[in-house]
């Protein structure tokens, strides 16, 4: 086994040991993919402020997201289909999570179900809501979540209807794969994961499949999503579901001041800038570049995460020393998981905090509480000079 010193590292195992269709799956933006490439290239455009002879004793990477502990502030994005990057994946990325102190989000979209997550690890879980036409449906599931003991719901405003990757259309995406000639002779070349996969669990959208009736092909990301999704969610709903929920809730896929002021006002714990890892509005502008807009509008006012685009704990750093009191990874956990799996994802974990701690360390802080923007160099024109 190589040595692995970075997330990059992970990605590289990850690539030679995942069926195709769900690297691409994994590793696509909408369209063109700009917004995808500029959620990284623009965290690279903040400088950090190296200062010396500082006291680095006594380090700590402990903070708070909602008012729970956590070993630092980065928690797992939801991530649809995580059991076909590598068998059972939500519940051993939930476990590597638990054991490493930070929150994990299960998807609507997973495969192991809420139950099987829980039954499966013995603290609480995030979990994240898909709104659906089927009010029913919607209903039974956060029902379901609250019987789990889920600490927090986790809202996805971006994605009501799906935004269009191309390879994934290509590729035919489905769970389980369909056997066509193409995915037969990729599969025959990912035998560790075919093994591992035939004593998973589950290989169908766990949350769905004997959860709702007369779905047409529940296997199909695609078609599922634009006959159940609901296209009419707005801001009264958001507000219901919070209402039915009762609990803390945190309001993903905020992009735009304007909008982080009415998930304020519908009374969000917490709000996500994020623009779904480049994968809904191509062209949008990366999460990095949105978030000093949104702190300046409603920071003081409601707790601000960040993710889209975090590859090492660098990013974090400089996500938290804008002023973001805490970070979600999708893609850093994911590659972890398909190159080892629970295992692959506690490396990624320690990547990031071995980092974090570093970067801390030589900006010379001790505490992520007193990172601010006195740590970074911030081009002048980083946030963009925008026309609307
Ligand atoms: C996602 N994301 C996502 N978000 C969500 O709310 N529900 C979901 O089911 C999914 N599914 C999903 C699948 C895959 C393969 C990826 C890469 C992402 C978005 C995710 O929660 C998060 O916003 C992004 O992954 C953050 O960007 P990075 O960290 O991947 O750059």
């Amino acid at each position: 086994m190589p040595v692995i010193t970075n997330i990059d590292d992970l990605k590289r195992i990850y690539a030679r040991r995942v069926p195709r269709m769900f690297y691409d799956y994994c590793e696509s933006g909408s369209w063109t993919e700009q917004t995808f490439r500029d959620n990284t290239s623009d965290f690279d455009k903040l400088r950090l402020r190296q200062r010396v002879a500082v006291d680095m004793t006594g380090r700590s990477t402990a903070s708070r997201m909602i008012g729970q502990d956590v070993t630092m502030p980065v928690a797992l994005a939801p991530v649809g289909l995580t059991s076909m990057q590598h068998a059972d994946g939500e519940i051993k990325a939930a476990k590597a999570a638990q054991a490493f102190g930070v929150p994990f989000t299960l998807s609507t979209m997973s495969i192991n179900s809420i139950e099987d997550v829980a039954e499966a690890t013995n603290g609480p879980f995030w979990f994240q809501l898909y709104t659906m036409k089927d009010q029913d449906y919607v209903a039974r599931l956060i029902q379901r979540a609250k019987d789990a003991q889920c600490s927090a719901l986790v809202i996805t405003l971006d994605l009501q209807i799906l935004g269009q990757r191309h390879k994934d259309l290509k590729n035919g995406l489905s769970a389980p794969p369909k056997l066509t000639p193409k995915t037969i002779a990729n599969l025959a070349t990912k035998w560790a994961w075919g093994i591992e996969m035939l004593s998973a669990k589950r290989r169908e959208f766990g949350n769905i499949v004997g959860h709702v009736d007369g779905i047409s092909d529940a296997s199909s990301l695609g078609a599922w999503t634009a006959e159940q999704f609901d296209p009419a969610l707005d801001w009264s709903k958001v507000a219901k579901l919070k209402e039915q929920w009762g609990g803390k809730v945190i309001l993903k896929g905020i992009l735009d001041a304007e909008d982080a002021k009415m998930a304020l006002r519908v009374g969000a714990d917490a709000i996500v800038v994020s623009n779904h890892g480049g994968r809904q509005l191509d062209g949008a502008q990366s999460s990095i570049t949105a978030l000093p807009a949104i702190l300046d509008a409603v920071g003081d006012q409601v707790e601000i995460h960040l993710d889209s685009g975090i590859r090492s704990g660098q990013d974090v750093l400089k996500a938290l020393a804008l002023g973001a009191k805490g970070t979600f990874i999708g893609r850093a956990f994911v590659y972890g998981l398909g190159a080892m799996g629970q295992k692959g994802v506690t490396t990624a974990l320690e990547v990031i905090q071995k980092e974090l701690d570093i970067t801390m360390a030589l900006c010379g802080e001790t505490n992520l509480r007193d990172l601010g923007r006195h740590n970074l160099l911030i081009p002048r024109d980083f946030s963009g000079v925008w026309q609307s």
